[in-house]
């Protein structure tokens, strides 16, 4: 019922995560606020770093997509994990930095690096750029070129993979304006030119196949296209690729429907067929890179949202509004994502009132989610959308000029505050 192990009932009937009761960081903290269990995000992180040194050949790790969740005091965490990042922007670059992160370890994505973008990550010394596109393997060789060092390169391209899953958030397939298809002939253009330049040195190849993955196979499916592609280009240059990334995009539970991913189990699925695939070609086995985004922070993550009333339209239904809604979570508003709610601060009560969250924006749009069922609600009630630690902050909006929630950490029972609420002064910073 409560989805994930890190979530208990205090005998009050107040929901806690890591321990730590909901009703006191609402109180404490305010709401809407988004909570983070530093505790089970160190977990994830763990099982995978675990579960490639397991299996993988030495140098695999995983990278952690910084899209999904960024701020500045989650690089701590990160470095000391073991993990890498993969960062998407010069904001992300600075804000991994300005949390202590090692730069050797960032993996600069993007499919469209502006020349700033490109000086700004070399000069930050960004361990490696996964290059989009020729246009930017021009600009990224002059660039490395006038500052006289050769950068680490991976070349992103696109194996063609559809994993049967939501369309806005599939990259792997060939019409797509991410990488470069390997199917149409140009990635293999993309590599010769790659290789012909002074001041890059490649590593071997990145692709992403899409999100909300459950199982192995279409990473498998990636692999094999990877390894044709790698033996080609081996026959083509004598190059031999190092190093594959395979992105990201192992999925989580939002609602109990969905099923329990085994990572390390799937880890292992792909190393077999990795060792299997390079086996059959003589290849030398690549160290392999993951980008996990979801599922190291979605799970940990909840928001908490105080409930200001019931509309009830007769005939038609009733809309239960929180304070907060698609300024902090625009999920259900862009792909009508599920996700489990629950009261936090009345647990114990049975819930048979069926409703609809409305957040508080001037837009129709703005559900939370629709069809959940809730005890009775009253104003000043707390509920918690589960689930939530991926793409709910970092996709977050001033929208109606909503101030920004906060977002507490918890650790070994107790809270920290990582981000403060924005203020009325912060919406009026930039404005001259
Ligand atoms: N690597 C690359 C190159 C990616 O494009 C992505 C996600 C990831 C890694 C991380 O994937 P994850 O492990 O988080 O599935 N806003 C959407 C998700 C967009 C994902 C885009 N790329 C959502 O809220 O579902």
């Amino acid at each position: 019922m409560l989805l994930y192990d890190n979530l208990s009932v205090t005998p009050q009937g107040h929901l806690a995560v890591g321990g730590v009761d909901t009703v006191d960081l609402a109180r404490q903290f305010g709401a809407p606020l988004y909570v983070v269990d530093e505790d089970q995000l160190r977990a994830n992180c763990r099982t995978y770093v675990q579960a490639l040194a397991e299996a993988m050949p030495q140098g695999s790790m995983p990278l952690f997509a910084g899209k999904a969740l960024c701020f500045k005091g989650l690089y701590p965490i990160l470095k000391e994990e073991g993990m890498g990042a993969d960062v998407v922007s010069p904001g992300e670059i600075y804000t991994a930095l300005a949390g202590g992160f090692p730069p050797e370890r960032l993996y600069f994505h993007g499919n469209n690096k502006t020349d700033e973008d490109i000086a700004y990550a070399l000069d930050s010394g960004v361990g490696c750029f996964i290059v989009d596109n020729p246009q930017e393997l021009d600009r990224l060789d002059e660039a490395a070129g006038a500052r006289g060092i050769r950068q680490r390169v991976l070349l992103r391209v696109t194996p063609g993979i559809d994993p049967h899953t939501l369309q806005a958030i599939n990259t792997g397939r060939i019409d797509c304006q991410f990488g470069v298809p390997i199917e149409t002939g140009q990635a293999a253009r993309f590599v010769a030119a790659a290789l012909g330049k002074e001041h890059l040195e490649v590593e071997g190849f990145h692709s992403h196949i899409g999100s909300q993955i459950f199982e192995a196979e279409p990473f498998c499916d990636a692999v094999d296209i990877l390894l044709d592609f790698a033996q080609a280009m081996r026959t083509a240059h004598g190059f031999v690729a190092r190093t594959l990334n395979l992105g990201g995009g192992f999925g989580v539970r939002y609602v109990e429907s969905d099923p329990m991913v085994d990572i390390p189990g799937n880890i292992q699925a792909l190393a077999q067929h990795l060792k299997q695939g390079c086996a059959a070609k003589d290849y030398p086995v690549p160290r392999i890179l993951l980008e996990p985004g979801r599922s190291i922070v979605a799970n940990a993550g909840l928001t908490l949202y105080e409930v200001g009333g019931v509309k009830t339209i007769e005939g038609y239904r009733s809309y239960v509004t929180v304070n907060g809604g698609m300024t902090d979570n625009p999920r259900y508003a862009l792909y009508q994502s599920p996700y489990t709610v629950l009261p936090a601060s009345r647990m114990g009560e049975e819930g048979d009132f069926l409703c609809s969250l409305a957040g508080r924006c001037c837009e129709s749009g703005d559900l939370v989610q629709e069809n959940i069922t809730l005890p009775q609600p009253r104003r000043g009630d707390l509920l918690a959308v589960l689930t939530t630690g991926a793409y709910n902050f970092s996709m977050a909006s001033n929208y109606n000029r909503l101030c920004r929630p906060a977002l507490v950490l918890v650790r070994g029972g107790q809270a920290r505050l990582a981000v403060r609420r924005q203020t009325f002064q912060d919406l009026v910073a930039c404005d001259l």
